[in-house]
């Protein structure tokens, strides 16, 4: 069970199994006076699924940013794979196996479920010219692939009998669920999912639960900002804690949960 997915860095879980997928070291990004993440370490495995929780304003969505390549950091670096990608934009980690889950931009609206998906793949092979005159029947093949696919994916997070229907029909919590199936149609090694569960009606978040957890199984790791607790606890194989843009702790759900200091960071934003 312990796949070691998450080691803070001088902290007690060390990954010595694996090198980790993913990484950010010393990280800091302000806002004017406001240090949204003051020095994060972080490493994420190539398995399981890791929590991100905390206070508002303690810098998660920042972090997520940061980690996607939405935002360069002031300081500090970010590794995918080894490499270092402090500065290499969202396309080109996309395209190296690093997957963020968007909200449906409002232009797709108008495309099909189907459509959505089909779109999602870059270099899709019909766009390239010279391949369409030159190997048609390959063509063909890579689009069949495509729809194979994107049709097997619909069917896990059960869109399927909605292929045809636009995009803009979907309920929200619909619109979540092709949205982290488009994120899928490039067979991601690592998916950041920004509250995946926000928005969505319970009995679709039990079809999100079960999808994310059968792709687990199969191998993808997942980095989950989420605010649904319930949702946390019955996904996160292990959960870190950021307050203040510093990371507070990591552990289990249960051992973070029992933290007092964790207690405190939340008290505070009620208080
Ligand atoms: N674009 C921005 N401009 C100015 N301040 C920002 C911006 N984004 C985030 N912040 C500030 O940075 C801190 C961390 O924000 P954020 O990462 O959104 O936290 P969280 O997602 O945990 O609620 C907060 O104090 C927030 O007000
Ligand atoms: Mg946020």
């Amino acid at each position: 069970m312990a796949e070691g997915l998450l080691a803070a860095r001088g902290g007690a879980v060390a990954d010595t199994t694996r090198a980790a997928l993913l990484e950010v070291d010393d990280v800091v990004v302000t806002f004017g006076g406001v240090r949204a993440l003051d020095g994060v370490s972080l490493a994420f495995g190539a398995r399981g699924i890791t929590g991100i929780v905390g206070p508002n304003g303690a810098g998660k969505s920042t972090l997520f940013d940061v980690l996607a390549g939405a935002r360069t950091p002031q300081a500090g670096r970010v590794r995918w794979d080894g490499r270092d990608v402090t500065r290499a934009p969202l396309h080109r980690r996309a395209h190296e196996g690093l997957a963020r889950s968007f909200q449906i931009a409002r232009e797709l609206d108008s495309l099909t479920v189907m459509e959505n998906l089909l779109l999602a793949s870059p270099g899709h092979p019909g766009d390239a010219l010279w391949r369409v005159l030159f190997t048609p029947g390959k063509v063909r093949d890579a689009e069949a692939a495509l729809r194979e696919r994107a049709w097997a994916l619909l069917t896990r997070v059960r869109l399927a009998p909605l292929a045809d229907r636009l995009a803009g029909e979907l309920s929200g919590g619909q619109k979540k669920l092709l949205e982290l199936a488009r994120a899928l149609m490039l067979s991601p090694r690592l998916v950041l999912l920004d509250e995946p569960a926000a928005g969505v009606a319970p009995g679709l978040v039990e079809v999100l639960a079960e999808f994310i957890l059968g792709l687990k199984a199969e191998g993808t790791a997942f980095v989950v900002v989420e605010h649904n607790m319930d949702f946390v606890a019955s996904l996160c194989d292990r959960v870190c804690v950021l307050a203040d843009g510093a990371l507070l702790t990591t552990g289990t759900f249960d051992e973070v949960t029992a933290d007092e200091r964790v207690m405190r960071a939340y008290l505070g934003q009620v208080a």
